[in-house]
């Protein structure tokens, strides 16, 4: 069997719900831009073709070609690209501590959220929304962490409207959230995933699309009257990233990193959170081993320094001073380290960051 069949036959075997195919991909934005021709051709071959609209939301990433680029919620890969592409809608971004309002609970925010999906369908027309997207944590955005009750009021409101669910496992897939998938963290039950990075631990580049056979059947019943599907790269399913994506499976299943991601992320994640007394701290949040700092001039106001996201690009070349590369995303100190980190990293990463806060305190 070629390297390429199995994998596609490994990742069926991991995927958290049962899924029918495998397509293959270089990258997550040609993962993600797939997912829509396949969305819009199914849609066509159910004879519904005006299902074709999407939801993404504010703040969430998957990609930077045309049509991912138009899934992602972020001005910078919007403005002066003429972007979002018609089609593409963008609801509610999730984000509790920023988006909550005086008195509502996490759960009444989760709530809020699935409302305005469901006032979105409706303004629309239930008829024409082929699909909606998520991270099951956003990542370029800012990780934002779903507030509780998230996932399943989303799914409630898709299930009633007969609407695909696209699960990005971009960055949560292979262990990042604690458990294989991000999906299985939160309940999300997909009928599409993308997956990249980890997948080969982007020692080679390759994605892929895990489809099950809701999606799948049309469009096979289809291409079969029509002829081929037209669609694919001519690296897709690269013998030799397929091969590096195998092993690299086989080294997370022997080391168990899944697992220790687990087992680690109670420290990583507390630790983190002894950040919260600093005086320029509003928020520490993340689940497993991807978190985030929000960084704050004033806590009650939670505003930063002027202009916006020059307090984290300060900040982070403090702390990359003190040897830790963290990312700066917006106001955020964005933290996502190799599965592999043990405590005494933990201390490392968490002393650094403090460090470099202190610093930039003392010159405020
Ligand atoms: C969730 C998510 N989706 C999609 C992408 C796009 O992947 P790529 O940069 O490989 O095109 C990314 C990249 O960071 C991502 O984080």
């Amino acid at each position: 069997m070629s390297r390429r069949s199995r994998l596609a036959e490994k990742l069926i075997g991991m995927a958290p719900v049962k899924m029918s195919k495998v397509y293959f991909t270089n990258s997550g934005s040609e993962a993600n831009d797939t997912m829509i021709k396949l969305v819009r051709y199914r849609s066509n071959a159910l004879g519904q073709p005006q299902k074709k609209k999407i939801i993404s939301r504010i703040k969430g990433y998957h990609g930077v070609t045309l049509a991912s680029a138009s899934l992602t919620g972020l001005p910078n890969n919007h403005r002066a690209f003429d972007l979002p592409m018609e089609g593409i809608l963008h609801t509610t971004c999730p984000h509790y501590w920023r988006e909550g309002q005086e008195g509502e609970s996490e759960e009444e925010f989760a709530s809020r959220c699935a409302a305005d999906l469901e006032a979105m369908i409706q303004a629309e027309g239930p008829e024409t929304i082929a699909a909606f997207i998520g991270e099951p944590v956003m990542g370029a955005g800012g990780v934002i962490v779903p507030p509780k009750t998230y996932w399943e009021k989303i799914q409630a409101v898709l299930k009633k409207y007969d609407i695909l669910l696209v699960a990005d496992e971009v960055i949560c897939g292979f262990g990042r959230t604690g458990r294989t998938f991000g999906c299985e963290t939160y309940g999300i039950e997909p009928d599409i995933m993308t997956v990249s990075k980890a997948l080969s631990s982007s020692y080679l580049p390759i994605s892929a699309l895990l489809i099950n056979d809701r999606v799948y059947q049309p469009v096979a019943d289809q291409s079969s009257e029509i002829g081929t599907f037209g669609h694919g790269y001519t690296a897709s399913g690269h013998p030799v990233a397929a091969a590096v994506a195998l092993e690299n499976l086989a080294i997370i299943e022997e080391k168990r990193l899944v697992e220790h991601a687990a087992e680690i992320a109670p420290y990583f994640q507390g630790q983190l959170r002894t950040l919260l007394d600093h005086p320029l701290v509003g928020e520490v949040r993340g689940v497993g081993l991807i978190a985030a700092v929000e960084l704050v001039t004033d806590k009650q106001a939670k505003v930063a320094m002027q202009p916006p996201g020059s307090m984290a690009a300060a900040a982070f070349a403090l702390v990359q001073k003190n040897g830790v590369i963290l990312r700066a995303i917006g106001d955020c100190l964005a933290f996502c380290p190799p599965l592999i980190v043990e405590k005494d990293h933990v201390d490392a990463i968490v002393g650094a960051t403090r460090a470099g806060l202190d610093e930039l305190q003392s010159t405020l």
